[in-house]
């Protein structure tokens, strides 16, 4: 497994950076070709989330796992009073902390080999970064006593995961009634990443059926949430100066029920 701090882990930076804060410079750049919603992933998912909270909820805590370089953590304290991200990458997480403090950074996108285009990523003045704190920890180890959240964000993390049905079952028990799970995901599962006999999806089971990501997390947390609401989002992330990737997340949200 690819340790999170490790040289490929660092090479990483500069697209999660770009996809999370990067967008107006590389709608601009790309609006020839690509809609400029592609790169809205982050400004989507998170108020596809604030959106779908319910008022019932009371609790005003919300969790990003995985938050990377956090941007959807703090789109998400415009709605939540306390957001906590957690990832196992110490770099995101000191690069979270940083943006909390001066609530702007220089951030590069990749261009030609060594080459770099700077570019500003910048916390709006209307987002009370006071609510945001950053965690470096994995996620199979959140601190004892973290309690509960009105909402928990899993976006694009279980399939970077080495046991994502762990993760998955762990979800519902870290929402309060009426709280809301958001998870994305692209089902694209990789060995060196997870080991294939821990793949939520992507083969055949005895029977010859096939089985899916989707219908996999449906199966676990059916268990004790309801599913709301569905939705696709594209993640865009700039790799080279003409490389780009395209990811198409499916969209899952949960709500615990009292009594499910
Ligand atoms: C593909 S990125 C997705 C980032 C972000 N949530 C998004 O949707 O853009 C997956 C993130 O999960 C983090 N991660 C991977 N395994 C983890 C673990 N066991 N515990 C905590 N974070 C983890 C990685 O460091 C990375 O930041």
């Amino acid at each position: 497994m690819e340790s999170p701090n490790s040289e490929k882990h660092l090479v990483w930076f500069n697209e999660y950076t770009g996809m999370h804060y990067g967008a107006h410079y590389l709608q601009k750049r790309w609006k020839k070709f690509i809609s400029v919603e592609n790169f809205e992933c982050v400004a989507k998912l998170s108020k596809l989330t604030i959106d779908a909270v319910d008022e019932a909820c009371t609790n005003t805590r919300a969790l990003d796992i995985g938050c990377c370089v956090g941007g959807v953590t703090f789109k998400l304290a415009a709605k939540f009073k306390n957001v906590i991200g957690v990832d196992c990458s110490q770099k995101f997480i000191q690069f979270c902390d940083k943006l909390k403090k001066n609530g702007k950074t220089t951030i590069y996108s990749c261009e030609e080999g060594d080459l770099v285009t700077e570019m500003m990523a910048e916390i709006p003045e209307s987002i009370d970064r006071s609510r945001c704190s950053f965690l470096v920890r994995d996620v199979n180890d959140l601190p004892r006593g973290i309690g509960t959240f009105g909402c928990v964000v899993a976006s694009n993390v279980l399939d970077s995961l080495e046991n994502p049905l762990q993760v998955l079952k762990m979800l519902p028990s870290l929402l309060d009634d009426h709280g809301i799970c958001v998870i994305a995901c692209h089902h694209y599962f990789l060995e060196d990443f997870t080991p294939k006999e821990n793949w939520l999806g992507g083969y055949l089971n005895e029977d010859g059926q096939a089985v899916t990501a989707s219908n996999k997390i449906k199966e676990v947390l059916c268990k004790e949430m309801k599913l709301v609401e569905t939705a696709e989002i594209p993640f865009l992330v700039q790799v080279r100066s003409r490389l780009l990737h395209l990811y198409i997340s499916e969209v899952q949200v949960w709500k615990k029920l009292p009594n499910v």
